[in-house]
């Protein structure tokens, strides 16, 4: 989830319009150095260029990342930024208690590619549905009126081999600020059709960022930061960690799922990072594999009754990866262990993408390396972590994996410039890290930090434009034209 760490207490907007005469940002260090707002809306065309784009890349890398005022910036690769409205500034601060019907979220963690369109997503509302070549915002996407959940994850997954989207949201069974232990499970098939919805129980009402999909299950890490309705009621933050409770992990059916099918694993207390992969092994058991953190990432919500901590805090906490091996018949509430542990620190793992749901052998994740130097006198403290190298590992160091079709391709990163307010986009050889970049694409500005992003192949979206034109096979993207369930229920009051 990507939390802007303190709000504004004068802001100077109400209902999406500037009322105030407030023209500065608070000098506090969300707005500081790197945390800078981006403000930017715009086309820039022929960026500096080192180095040579391979011939075979013709497609748009798509990022996100929170930036205040404008609450939702994505960029096109070589030509645009954009920003997109949701809701937020018309709600900004209104939703601490109460969500009085209007909906609570600004949709900035994740940008994915689905059936034409991006969906712009955080986990604690429904998606946006923006034109992939305009980055217009088409408006609240319900998947045609067959999402109902008030939140909806920005982790959604795609099976590279049936084309179906899985998806989810928790706290799902209000009005997603309600402090619910609801959790749904959806699947949309390739011609987004909702053929799957399933909702479970969680043992309390805690954050689920990420899942993992394999060929029959869907593995769900929900955890230790905690809602309470009382706390919120008080005022106070929507979550807190809690350094006392289990992690624990949800196993559900990819179909057919019932309330009665989900089996909770525990662990001993951590925090949760981003999936690498998730397949069945020989014997039918689950593996699943993720970044693990031994305490609260989420310094700004600290445990109940104390206060928060600071960066540097959070900056020192270890990320190492954990492989699970779970066994879908063992009893729910087994304790597990994990089966290996690799003795890295970083965050966001990404496989290749054909590679999910089986068996994989590649991951490459951005890295901490404490032995490189860092000025943080000049550069600050980056809010994410310092993420300071880009690393590629193997399960299982075969050579002809090395080579052979898994993990064949390119690496597109952002790379944050601390030291000089720029960002680059780095092209790399995936199996050739240690090359270096191919290509650097410069841009003569910076964005704000973030880690969730993801590259388009330029023959789907224009798959896609044809088919989602007037008079296409599909026709144009619908935005949601009805209020969510819960919104009704307000009007009803
Ligand atoms: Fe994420």
């Amino acid at each position: 989830m990507a939390h802007i760490i303190d709000i504004p207490v004068d802001y100077p907007y109400t209902n999406g319009r500037k009322t105030g005469d407030q023209v500065k940002y608070p000098q506090t260090p969300v707005f500081q150095t790197f945390n800078l707002p981006c403000r930017l809306e715009g086309d820039i065309f022929d960026l500096e260029v080192d180095g040579t784009i391979p011939s075979e890349i013709n497609g748009t890398f798509f990022r996100i990342q929170p930036d205040h005022r404008f609450p939702l910036s994505s960029k096109r690769i070589s030509t645009s930024v954009a920003t997109a409205m949701s809701p937020r500034s018309e709600s900004r601060m209104a939703m601490q208690t109460s969500n009085n019907g209007v909906i609570r979220t600004v949709a900035n963690t994740n940008i994915t590619f689905w059936r034409g369109m991006l969906l712009a997503t955080k986990e604690d509302g429904p998606p946006y549905a923006m034109d992939p070549v305009t980055l217009e915002t088409i408006g609240r996407y319900d998947f045609e009126g067959q999402v109902q959940s008030p939140t909806f994850t920005a982790h959604p997954k795609f099976d590279p081999e049936t084309g179906e989207m899985i998806c989810f949201g928790y706290e799902a069974g209000g009005d997603g600020n309600d402090g619910s232990c609801d959790v749904v499970v959806y699947t949309i098939n390739a011609d987004g059709r909702k053929t799957e919805e399933a909702w479970y129980k969680s043992p309390f009402c805690g954050m689920i960022h990420d899942c993992g999909i394999s060929k029959n299950y869907i593995v769900l890490p929900l955890t230790p930061l905690k809602c309470s309705v009382d706390r919120l009621k008080k005022g106070g933050n929507h979550w807190a960690w809690d350094p006392e409770e289990s992690q624990w992990y949800g196993v559900v059916p990819r179909r057919g799922g019932k309330p009665e099918n989900i089996k909770w694993f525990r662990a001993e207390n951590a925090f949760h990072g981003h999936v690498a992969g998730c397949y069945e092994n020989e014997q039918g058991h689950i593996v699943f594999d993720l970044t693990i953190a031994d305490g609260n990432v989420f310094f700004f919500f600290p445990p109940e009754g104390q206060e928060s901590t600071n960066l540097g805090v959070r900056n020192r906490l270890e990320s190492v990866t954990h492989r699970w091996v779970f066994d879908p018949k063992q009893e729910s509430g087994s304790w597990v262990r994990p089966e290996v542990l690799w003795n890295t620190s970083g965050e966001f793992s990404r496989i290749d993408d054909r590679y999910v749901t089986k068996k994989y052998n590649h991951f490459w994740q951005a890295k901490i390396d404490p032995t490189r130097d860092y000025d943080a006198a000049k550069c600050g403290s980056p809010a994410g972590g310092l993420f300071n190298c880009l690393g590629h590992y193997r399960w299982d160091d075969r050579s002809e994996d090395v080579l052979g079709k898994e993990g064949e391709g390119w690496i597109i990163a952002l790379v944050n410039r601390l030291d000089m307010l720029r960002n680059d986009v780095e092209i790399i050889d995936a199996g050739n890290l240690a090359g270096g970049p191919l290509a650097t694409i410069h841009l003569p500005f910076k964005l704000r930090l973030g880690l969730h992003g993801n590259f388009i192949d330029h023959r789907d979206i224009e798959e896609w434009e044809k088919r989602r034109a007037p008079g296409g096979d599909v026709g144009p993207i619908q935005a949601a034209k009805r209020p969510l369930n819960w919104q009704l229920s307000y009007l009803k009051d």
